[in-house]
């Protein structure tokens, strides 16, 4: 199973997504490998960094350009490739979409974050004529931890409006443990942090939950 993950805005929570998912899979027994298609390097570099803690290591790999036929590949020999795209609408995205089974999209609960749906529907909506097992997803990041504050709401509501958009229920909060591990080449949920291993959890849950036939079926197809 390809899950890639894209937005067009920078910043949005999607490195901190790949290598979170990709521990946790691992956990799990899943064979997962991260395909690192920004030239930033954010994901490939933490996973350098993960080669000397005492964690298991997880298989990284940077791609750039066309990357329809080598993730084509990849899916043949891994559970779950985890695509981690640069934030913006880039070759990368737009090929890489091409073989994705689910195209996951983190957004901030932001009106400017928001503002980029369309752009990203759009781009999806051309990749399904090609490709139409596409499943596009959108995940909440950076929420606010004070419940007063009524922006998750706001941005429910928000995609109200996009049925064809799976909304996951389950959010990530703004936790300074994200960026602690993200330092260090771990997952939240090797830093003994109650909140953020249940919310993982929760959200990466909630994508196998939705989607795990494929998972299960597509290993060494
Ligand atoms: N839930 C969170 N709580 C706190 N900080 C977070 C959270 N998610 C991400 N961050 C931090 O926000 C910053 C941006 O996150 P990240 O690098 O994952 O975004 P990105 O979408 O991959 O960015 P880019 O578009 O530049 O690749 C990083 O410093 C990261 O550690
Ligand atoms: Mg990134």
């Amino acid at each position: 199973m390809i899950i890639l993950v894209g937005s067009e805005k920078g910043g949005v929570g999607k490195s901190t997504l790949s290598t979170n998912f990709a521990v946790l899979l691992a956990s799990l027994k899943k064979d997962v490998v991260i395909v690192d298609t920004d030239r930033q390097s954010t994901s490939a570099n933490w996973a350098q960094y993960r080669e000397e803690t005492e964690q298991p290591r997880i298989d990284c790999i940077r791609q750039y350009g066309n990357l329809t036929k080598t993730l084509e590949s990849l899916n043949t020999r891994y559970n779950i490739v985890i695509v981690d795209c640069q934030g913006s609408i880039s070759k990368e995205l737009q090929t890489g979409l091409l073989a994705a089974d689910i195209v996951i999209m983190p957004f901030r609960p932001s009106q400017w974050d928001l503002d980029t749906l369309p752009s990203m529907l759009e781009v999806i909506e051309t990749a399904k004529n090609f490709n139409s097992k596409l499943n596009a997803c959108a995940v909440m990041t950076m929420c606010p931890t004070n419940s007063r504050i009524g922006e998750l709401e706001e941005a429910r509501e928000f995609f109200a409006a996009y049925p064809e958009v799976t909304l996951l229920k389950n959010v990530f909060f703004d936790r300074k443990v994200y960026r602690d591990a993200a330092s260090s080449g771990l997952g939240a949920i090797e830093l003994n942090n109650d909140k953020a291993t249940a919310e993982v959890h929760d959200v990466c849950k909630e994508i196998i939950s939705i989607y795990l036939s494929k998972i299960e079926g597509n290993h060494g197809e």
